[in-house]
């Protein structure tokens, strides 16, 4: 377990950690209690994801999140973080305009909330972009794969790379991506193989989410870790906790409570 009163995770530390085969681990938080609680755990990063638009928002997927919105869920996790490196999803919409927009987004971002580095989903098609937001001194992370703003394109939140073209696209797409500087990538829902085929091509670290354990590190939604919902369990999701029933007894009890005058008691009051 990493020590959690160790100095801020960095991008370098990011690069140590795949050298010394130590795996990463990442989790999403949109809020400081949450994301406190994750940091004071030892967590190595936490992801700021525009995962926020299902999770927090009620979305069916993350196209409709914006940069404002994004801006106020980064900075209250940032807020929260000690140790865990932050890094915020630039939404849809905030960088496939054009690369001008994109970096006016990007610097945005890293102005108003303090986080540690940016996320952004694509390959070849975005690479101007991405390689101009790192010339701007801001650390990428880029995401392949299931890449959820391009799921209008792809029909569904299926397995990608499946196919031999889609695949070696995608080991294509990761070089470029290795080589215009990017400090890591998250590869999401790809065959096992694959992903152990990528990470081993590459030398920034991989984060894998439904990819495998041939991978630098994972990451999961936070609520899906903690079993806030029941109904939704992909089966690249572990739920190491079940929320939900802890706040349904917990709410159905306080509302007995009430409803029967047991609460507030004698020294619950002024
Ligand atoms: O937005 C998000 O939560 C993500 C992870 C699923 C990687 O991008």
């Amino acid at each position: 377990m990493p020590d959690p009163i160790k100095k801020k995770v960095t991008t370098i530390e990011f690069a140590a950690m795949k050298s010394r085969g130590e795996k990463i681990t990442m989790l999403t938080a949109y809020d400081y209690l949450t994301a406190s609680i994750f940091d004071q755990a030892g967590l190595d990063s936490i992801l700021v994801g525009d995962s926020a638009s299902n999770v927090m928002q009620g979305n069916a997927n993350t196209l409709p999140i914006t940069v404002d919105e994004m801006i106020v869920y980064a900075r209250s996790v940032v807020r929260a973080c000690k140790r865990a490196m932050v890094i915020c999803d630039m939404p849809f919409g905030s960088y496939q305009i054009s690369k001008t927009d994109a970096l006016a987004n990007a610097v945005r971002i890293m102005k108003e909330t303090g986080a540690d580095a940016l996320k952004l989903e694509g390959g070849e098609e975005y690479l101007d972009v991405i390689s101009g937001i790192i010339h701007a001194g801001i650390p990428v992370c880029g995401h392949l794969g299931l890449t959820p703003q391009s799921v209008k394109a792809f029909g569904g939140f299926g397995v990608r790379a499946k196919e031999d073209a889609e695949a070696e696209k995608l080991i294509r797409d990761l070089k470029m991506l290795e080589n215009a500087g990017c400090f890591a990538v998250v590869l999401e829902k790809i065959p096992a193989a694959l992903a152990a085929r990528a990470t081993a091509a590459v030398r920034i670290p991989i984060i894998g989410i439904g990819a495998g354990t041939e991978v630098d590190g994972q990451v999961l939604v936070g609520q899906d870790l903690l079993g806030y919902d029941p109904s939704f369990h992909p089966k690249f999701v572990r739920s190491y906790a079940n929320l939900n029933k802890v706040i349904t007894e917990a709410v159905q009890a306080y509302s007995a409570d009430v409803k029967s005058k047991n609460f507030p008691g004698p020294n619950e009051q002024y």
